[in-house]
């Protein structure tokens, strides 16, 4: 998989050797929980879902440019709503001192970009909570469009259930759009 490069960002392929900076952002308690996600307990953890998460499919660590930090992860997962169609679902986390910047939707464009000019896909989708605004902000902005709410979809890591926001959008969705990007 290829390194993607932005104006303020490197994106690499995920390797072992990232578990501590990984560790490093998804310890922190803001970030995890808003995803459904438990925040890591040691290095070792983020090492194991490198290997068993990150590393089975399309998964690249966020690099600042600027400083060399690793901030975050994006990956495109299995879409297992379309087994027919090509089609990938999109995932990612951003370190907490960085939210606020611009810097997941700079990534997710680029991705998004990738997916669609190089891996060729027809269709992406993306899902996120009904609680997760910050995240809905970044899913609107790259334009992808609602389908619909599955209520109480899933269960996070403390047992509760979820409300689930599948959002989708298609090649040409995307092709027509990309010039009006807000
Ligand atoms: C979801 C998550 C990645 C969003 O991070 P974020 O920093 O809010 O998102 P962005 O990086 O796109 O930043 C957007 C905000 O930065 C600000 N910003 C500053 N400079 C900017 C720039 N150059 N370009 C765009 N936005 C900029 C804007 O105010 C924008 O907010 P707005 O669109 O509401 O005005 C982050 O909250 C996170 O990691 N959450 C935990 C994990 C998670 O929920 N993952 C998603 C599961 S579906």
């Amino acid at each position: 998989m290829r390194t993607l490069e932005t104006e303020r960002l490197i994106l690499k392929e995920y390797k072992e050797d990232y578990a501590e900076g990984l560790y490093k952002y998804a310890s922190n308690p803001n970030v995890g929980p808003r995803a459904g996600w438990k925040p890591h307990e040691s290095v070792e953890e983020s090492l194991k879902i490198i290997r068993e998460l990150f590393m089975p499919v399309s998964a690249w660590a966020i690099f600042l440019k600027e400083t060399g930090d690793l901030i975050g992860t994006i990956a495109l997962e299995h879409d297992r709503f379309r087994p027919y169609a090509r089609s990938k679902e999109l995932g990612y986390s951003l370190a907490y001192d960085y939210w606020g910047k611009g810097y997941m939707t700079e990534a997710a464009r680029k991705v998004i970009e990738f997916a669609f000019n190089e891996l060729e896909l027809q269709i992406m989708c993306i899902c996120t909570s009904t609680v997760n605004t910050r995240s809905q902000r970044i899913i609107e902005k790259c334009g992808f469009k609602l389908e619909g709410v599955i209520r109480m979809a899933y269960q996070i890591y403390d047992g509760s259930l979820r409300d689930s926001m599948e959002f989708s959008m298609t090649k040409e969705e995307w092709e027509t759009n990309k010039g009006n990007q807000k």
